[in-house]
């Protein structure tokens, strides 16, 4: 309604340190995130938040009042991530700060390692959400299932069914290359789309809106993407957001398209190809080959922006098979051993001693 103020709901992501290597989290670094979001919601500098976990990578979820990109909100998140770092340091976890550039906050908590996922919008007379969160999955790893909710009419018959839907969705795209943005409108760009967002290490989704009304569905987390003489060196977006119902794709379609574990970069050392295995939030501890990649996914009402939840959405034996299929997966890509493409392509390698190997062969080359 006219007049109501708009709810933004913020999730910031980072990896302040592992417990046990980099596979999960430590119940005193989760504590310390509570206790400090806690205290911000009694200033009232917050509505609510929830703080949860997937792997080694820490989800703060928040409401405010203070739309995207709000500078106190993002030096909140940041001085919760570097006292949670204190924290790790005083129990020598693994790695700590690493998903940090301690050189400290400048404004924006976007460009210094953490990933943040935001949108903003008048809350509905009722208003579910789903807050999905990946560990060991790379750059691309949400455009699969975005495309499935929201262009695939075989996984989502809302948009066919459903007269909101009828007009389709916009997908906005982050060119990694070029560091540039498109808007491609779907279903009458629908190939348009899928030549761009197959090519899942390039071309990334990063937000999707409804045509009939613009209203916004569902956007990724933009992480610190650091190009380096032309190389990304830090890439994933470790988190999504759906809004779900009444006009927007039902629970059940933006669940459904995570039914299949499509294959993700990421994994050990951020060097491989697996399958993105959904999970219940306890489960979210990859140990084998540091993996498969987790995914973990929270449902909320949000209610006058208080969270009311989470349901962990994953906890559903009707994901077994896709859990079974992620395992038959992870075995059969691991059989490839140092080979692509489970290992991923040279120019994608998070870490690579090649540079090296090549300067100690390099006289060692005969031109044919
Ligand atoms: C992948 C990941 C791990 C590490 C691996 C080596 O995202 O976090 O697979 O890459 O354990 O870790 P370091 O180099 O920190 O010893
Ligand atoms: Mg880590």
């Amino acid at each position: 309604m006219a007049g109501e103020p708009k709810i933004t709901l913020s999730v910031i992501t980072a990896d302040i340190g592992g417990f046990i290597g980099h596979v999960s989290s430590h119940p005193d670094v989760l504590d310390t995130a509570k206790e400090r979001l806690f205290a911000a919601r009694e200033k009232k500098i917050i509505i609510d938040f929830h703080v949860l976990r997937c792997g080694d990578d820490l989800e703060l979820i928040i409401t405010h009042g203070n739309g995207p990109n709000d500078r106190k909100i993002h030096e909140l998140a940041w001085n919760i991530f570097t006292a949670c770092k204190e924290v790790a340091d005083e129990l020598k976890l693994y790695a700590t700060g690493r998903g940090l550039d301690m050189e400290g906050f400048m404004g924006d908590i976007r460009c210094k390692g953490p990933g943040i996922a935001e949108m903003e919008f008048l809350e509905r007379s009722s208003e579910p959400v789903i807050v999905l969160m990946a560990n060991k999955a790379g750059v691309g790893a949400w455009n699969m299932p975005l495309y499935k909710v929201f262009a695939d009419p075989s996984n989502t018959p809302g948009l066919f069914m459903e007269p909101t839907m009828l007009e389709g969705f916009s997908f906005t795209i982050y060119d990694l290359q070029e560091n540039r943005e498109v808007q491609i409108s779907t279903p009458t760009e629908l190939y348009h789309l899928l030549a761009l967002i197959g090519s899942t290490c390039r071309y990334i989704v990063i937000s999707v809106s409804r045509n009939s009304d613009r209203e916004v569905a569902a956007v990724t987390a933009v992480h610190k993407y650091n190009l380096m003489a032309g190389r990304v060196m830090s890439k994933s977006e470790s988190s999504v957001i759906f809004r779900c119902q009444a006009g927007f794709p039902a629970i059940g379609e933006v669940m459904e398209a995570f039914s299949f574990p499509h294959l993700v970069s990421g994994w050990m050392r951020g060097s491989h190809i697996g399958p993105l295995m959904p999970v219940p939030f306890y489960e979210a501890n990859p140990t084998r080959f540091e993996g498969p990649p987790r995914l973990i996914g929270a449902g909320f009402q949000i209610s006058n922006g208080k969270l009311i939840g989470p349901h962990d959405m994953f906890d559903d034996p009707s994901f077994d098979e896709a859990r079974k299929t992620a395992n038959k997966a992870t075995e059969y890509m691991r059989r490839h051993g140092a080979f692509q493409p489970h290992r991923m392509a040279q120019s994608e390698l998070e870490y690579s001693s090649l540079p090296m190997v090549m300067d100690k062969l390099k006289d060692r080359f005969r031109k044919k």
